[in-house]
């Protein structure tokens, strides 16, 4: 039995008639008579009542009718997933946190997106400490995060320690000083972000007062880096944010280097311990030659990187 005889089968019992069937199906009469009978001959039972007008189906054709529909949907399904697998290889998922998305992020994606067309991505913006959770439970392959959280399933690999700056309104007295010091912060409002959950990077930020003995005299937590430096812009305070948000240029708000030794901000990749997949390698392989092509101090070279990446 192949499927064309399911699909013959099917056509005459539902036109009722061996013509209008042969018409649909674009084949003589005779020879769909023949396939019909090859069929009874092969499953040794009668499925059309003979000399019925319209055709009529014996009890154990009901039955045939009913099975060779599901068969012949589940054939099509079949060839519409197998087309698919073939148009899309994988699919990888990427959570990031979004001061990310100032740095390399869009640079990286929009790459790897046109190097590689038969995987497809899809981004989230998540915490760093949500990415972790989301890592095990299979919802992202890869994170961009901020926080050195060590967890047993998941491997990190710091990318590069992005240097950290000032942010500050325009107008600001400070705004003449071409670099600030903690002190001179500390004396202001600081604006910290993300408020939750913790540890975050306002947690970064507020341990580099504290290493020093240097207590913020005000503190607002404000929910995410855009209303940071919208509260900036609107003179609320000085926030300490990843130099590349220099890159979001406003009139208001004004960015200075800091005059502290190693005040950087991780960019971690994290994904799960034992995944040797090849597209997440592909991605880090994007990253390295996007860091060799820009130069980029602090950066993790690839020989680090493949180091990483047999030791898992
Ligand atoms: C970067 O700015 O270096 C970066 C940001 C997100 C993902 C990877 C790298």
């Amino acid at each position: 039995m192949e499927l064309r005889h399911l699909r013959y089968f099917v056509a005459v019992a539902e036109e009722g008639n061996i013509t209008r069937a042969a018409e649909r199906l674009h084949i003589a009469q005779p020879p769909l008579s023949r396939q019909i009978q090859q069929l009874e001959d092969d499953l040794g039972v009668v499925l059309i009542e003979r000399g019925s007008r319209p055709l009529k189906l014996t009890e154990a054709g009901q039955f045939f009718y009913g099975h060779a529909l599901q068969l012949l949907s589940q054939t099509r399904e079949l060839k519409a997933m197998t087309q698919r697998i073939g148009i899309i290889d994988s699919k990888m998922s990427i959570g990031f946190v979004g001061s990310t998305l100032y740095g390399m992020l869009p640079k990286i994606i929009r790459r790897f997106r046109d190097a590689h067309k038969t995987i497809e991505l899809s981004l989230h913006e998540m915490t760093t400490m949500e990415q972790i959770g989301a890592l095990k439970e299979g919802c992202i392959d890869v994170g961009f995060g901020r926080i050195r959280h060590e967890d047993p399933n998941v491997r990190r690999i710091v990318l590069r320690e992005e240097r950290l700056m000032a942010a500050l309104p325009s107008e600001h007295p400070l705004a003449i000083k071409p670099a600030l010091s903690l002190q001179d912060i500390a004396m202001e409002t600081l604006i910290v972000f993300p408020k939750s959950p913790r540890p975050s990077f306002a947690d970064q930020v507020l341990t580099a007062f504290h290493d020093r003995a240097l207590e913020p005299r005000n503190i607002y937590e404000a929910r995410e880096l855009q209303i940071a430096i919208g509260l900036v812009a609107a003179g609320v305070g000085i926030a300490i944010v990843p130099s590349s948000v220099q890159g979001l240029k406003r009139e208001d708000v004004c960015y200075r280097e800091l005059d502290v030794p190693n005040m950087v901000s991780p960019i971690i990749l994290s994904t799960r311990l034992l995944d040797e997949s090849n597209d997440v390698k592909l991605l880090i392989k994007m990253i390295i030659d996007i860091y060799e092509a820009e130069s980029m101090a602090h950066a993790v070279s690839a020989q680090d990187l493949n180091g990483v990446l047999l030791n898992s």
